[in-house]
């Protein structure tokens, strides 16, 4: 079976942290967003994978994965010139794919647990399709599966971000497809929206009589459309990280449950983190920082002064700030320094920014 991770898209209920980069780049917990879902591929025998590029920077994705070597699979970019839909993205595959069932993992969604057990049911099944469906608080926001009320094996219709929702069981942005899907999307029409819609493409799959099965996720499941939903994703993830200590404490800094620090980052006196915490390598902790609990911190970061919980700073950053944050994120290379005064803060910081409190 081959994969398919759509990394195109414009990002916009993302920016600014958008506005230099594609969204499924960030971070969270210190690796880009659509590694998970290139892992979590590869984990289930996956390994030849095609990559959608779209507009944005797609030269930050090739340059980030390369061939896809160093992460253990083989990389093809597929380049979509505007973001026609998440259908259209896949009809762009036709030739990659042949005549193998495939996988389809939107970059921007994260799952908890791996897909192995999905994948085997999926090959060792006479299904056309296969989908995955997660109980949801705010249907709305997704494309929504009702059952079969008297053969709950079955699904009724799909529908695309329904305004009055027919149940909360959203389907995931990883679908498992045969073939037969391309001449379906032959035949859709632009939505509302303006695009190819997969949920579209799955009903009409259905309409001609062909079977589509379903699973539920069992864990947690997060599509990370808004800054909220990356904070919470890290939050998510950081959850399950481990504790490989590799820090040097510089001398009596507090460490509390799980905390991941890189090689060459010096954790200075007077410093407290309480886990779950990740630090990359490189970085100087304190004097006088209080970090978590979740929180992200990329390499070559240094902060100094401040207390900061539930936030994500990337790579490069430099925080000399007597400054409370808390559900922020500060892009990149940014710089945030401030006067004496404490202050509390929520920052969206694009990258490169220069903030002086
Ligand atoms: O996350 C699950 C939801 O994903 C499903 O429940 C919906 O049925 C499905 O339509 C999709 O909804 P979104 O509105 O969240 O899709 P979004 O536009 O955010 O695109 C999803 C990913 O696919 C994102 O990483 C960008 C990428 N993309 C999107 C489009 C429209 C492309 O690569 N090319 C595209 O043309």
């Amino acid at each position: 079976m081959k994969g398919i991770i759509l990394h195109g898209g414009h990002g916009t209920r993302l920016r600014p942290l958008t506005h230099t980069g594609p969204k499924q780049l960030l971070p969270i917990a210190n690796k880009p967003m659509s590694q998970y879902a290139l892992e979590d591929l590869k984990t289930a025998g996956v390994t030849e994978i095609g990559i959608i590029i779209g507009d944005v920077f797609p030269e930050k994705v090739k340059e980030y994965y390369g061939t896809g070597e160093n992460f253990g699979v083989k990389i093809t970019y597929i380049y979509q010139d505007a973001p026609k839909g998440i259908s259209h993205a896949i009809r762009l595959c036709k030739d990659f794919i042949g005549n193998d069932k495939f996988i389809v993992y939107l970059g921007d969604n994260v799952l908890r647990r791996n897909l192995i057990d999905y994948t085997k049911k999926f090959q060792s099944s006479n299904s056309d399709a296969m989908i995955l469906l997660c109980k949801v608080d705010d249907p709305q926001r997704f494309g929504i599966a009702e059952l079969d009320q008297n053969d709950s094996g079955k699904i009724k219709k799909i529908v695309e971000k329904p305004k009055v929702p027919p149940s909360d069981l959203a389907v995931i942005g990883i679908y498992f497809l045969t073939p037969k899907i391309f001449d379906i999307i032959d035949r859709l029409k632009p939505s509302w929206r303006g695009e190819l819609e997969i949920t579209e493409a799955l009903q009409m799959l259905m309409d001609d009589g062909n079977k589509i099965e379903y699973d539920t996720v069992t864990g947690w499941w997060k599509d990370t459309g808004t800054p909220e939903d990356i904070i919470h994703a890290n939050k998510l993830v950081l959850d399950s990280i481990g504790t490989e200590n590799q820090f040097l404490i510089d001398s009596d800094a507090e460490i509390k449950d799980n905390v991941v620090v890189g090689t060459g980052t010096i954790i200075d006196n007077d410093s407290c983190i309480i886990g779950p915490v990740i630090i990359g390598k490189n970085c100087i902790i304190g004097p006088g920082v209080q970090l978590g609990p979740y929180v992200s911190v990329g390499d070559n970061s240094n902060l100094k002064c401040c207390t900061i919980q539930d936030s994500i700073i990337m790579r490069d950053c430099n925080v000399n700030a007597k400054v409370d944050f808390d559900s922020s994120i500060i892009s990149h290379g940014s710089e945030i320094m401030a006067s004496d005064i404490p202050k509390k803060c929520q920052l969206l910081l694009g990258e490169r920014s220069q903030i002086n409190l």
